[in-house]
């Protein structure tokens, strides 16, 4: 609890402190920075350096070798992270999400090109299979159901790829309970210890992934919804509960998945652990501020940006978003 105000009206004018530039920037609490920015990034396997997703403007698939230039402007604008999500071509998924645990695939290629253009930069992997799967589902699917345990082993075959690849951050946001515990054991054999694992510990059920699902290709191939894995939007405690279990299997940080939407979650996360907690700031809320930007609508730099101020005054360790290359620029600017 904050101590109560020592004076009243018209002792204390709170606007003295509102009256210029130069105080407001000596007196504000938080301020978001570069460094507080992972940039959310699709990568795609084809020429083409980028393709644009309609539902994204300004945030187009990148080719590997423009993601590796990625890494390098990364480096230059002071942001310490990009996380890479891969397109997968229609005729390379299956029912087992098969490229997701290929050494040579996608996300493998990608984490090298951009760990050998600049070292420097983390990268941070999803761990998941719907980019993967031909029904667009985080696991694997039997009668209708996703299966828990089956789907880990996957996942543990998937990280040990990636991390192998030289994924510095392994970030599992399929939601399959005990997946983080097994990561760890899992790396730990490999005698990969060093990889961090970043997990989607409070992540929803969510309307505000559609245009992600697009940016992906997994939009056509879903079958259903993600329900039976994902947090139902109107709990709270229970992301308590996940975030507990996740530090206990062994994450290194946590997240909080839509970012916006959830800041009362990502407040009562920060308030409860002591541990790095980030927001993902997702597709959606990326499309919306966008979309009415472009409609003139909003005040597009202004808006980024206050957004970005929000997850830092929740007590956010950092946000994942696709503004983090346009928001460092503003900023260096
Ligand atoms: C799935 C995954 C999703 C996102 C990241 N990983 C979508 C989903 O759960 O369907 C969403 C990212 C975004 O919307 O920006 N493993």
């Amino acid at each position: 609890m904050s101590k109560p105000p020592l004076a009243a009206y018209p002792h204390l004018r709170p606007r003295r402190l509102r009256q210029a530039e130069w105080v407001r920037r000596m007196v504000r609490e938080t301020q978001p920075t570069p460094a507080d920015l992972i940039w959310s990034m699709v990568v795609h396997d084809g020429k083409e350096a980028e393709i644009p997703v309609a539902s994204m403007l300004g945030a187009p698939r990148f080719s590997v070798a423009r993601a590796a230039e990625a890494a390098k402007e990364a480096r230059a604008l002071g942001i310490p992270a990009i996380a890479v999500f891969p397109f997968i071509d229609g005729e390379k998924k299956d029912s087992r999400g098969t490229a997701g645990t290929d050494p040579d695939g996608l996300v493998c290629r990608a984490v090298k090109a951009m760990k050998d253009a600049a070292p420097e930069v983390g990268i941070m992997c999803d761990v998941a299979l719907d980019p993967f799967t031909d029904h667009g589902h985080d696991g694997l699917l039997e009668h209708g159901r996703i299966l828990n345990d089956p789907t880990i082993e996957r996942l543990v075959e998937q990280s040990i790829i990636q991390a192998k690849a030289g994924a510095d951050i392994l970030a599992p946001s399929d939601m399959m309970d005990g997946r983080v515990g097994a990561m760890r054991k899992a790396l730990e054999a490999e005698g990969l210890q060093d990889t961090m694992i970043m997990a989607y510990a409070a992540k929803y059920a969510s309307a505000f992934y559609g245009p992600y699902r697009d940016a992906i290709g997994s939009a056509k191939a879903l079958s259903g919804d993600k329900k039976t894995y994902q947090m139902d939007p109107g709990n709270s405690e229970e992301a308590l509960r996940e975030v507990a279990m996740d530090i206990a299997e062994g994450a290194d940080m946590v997240m909080v998945k839509p970012g916006m939407p959830y800041l009362d979650i990502l407040r009562r996360v920060v308030d409860a652990f002591a541990l790095p907690t980030f927001a993902f700031q997702v597709s959606g809320e990326y499309a919306m501020l966008m979309a009415a930007a472009r409609n003139g609508w909003l005040e597009e730099e202004r808006a980024i940006l206050e957004s970005l101020s929000a997850f830092k005054r929740a007590g956010a360790a950092g946000v994942i978003t696709y503004f983090a290359p346009r928001a460092a620029k503003i900023w260096g600017a």
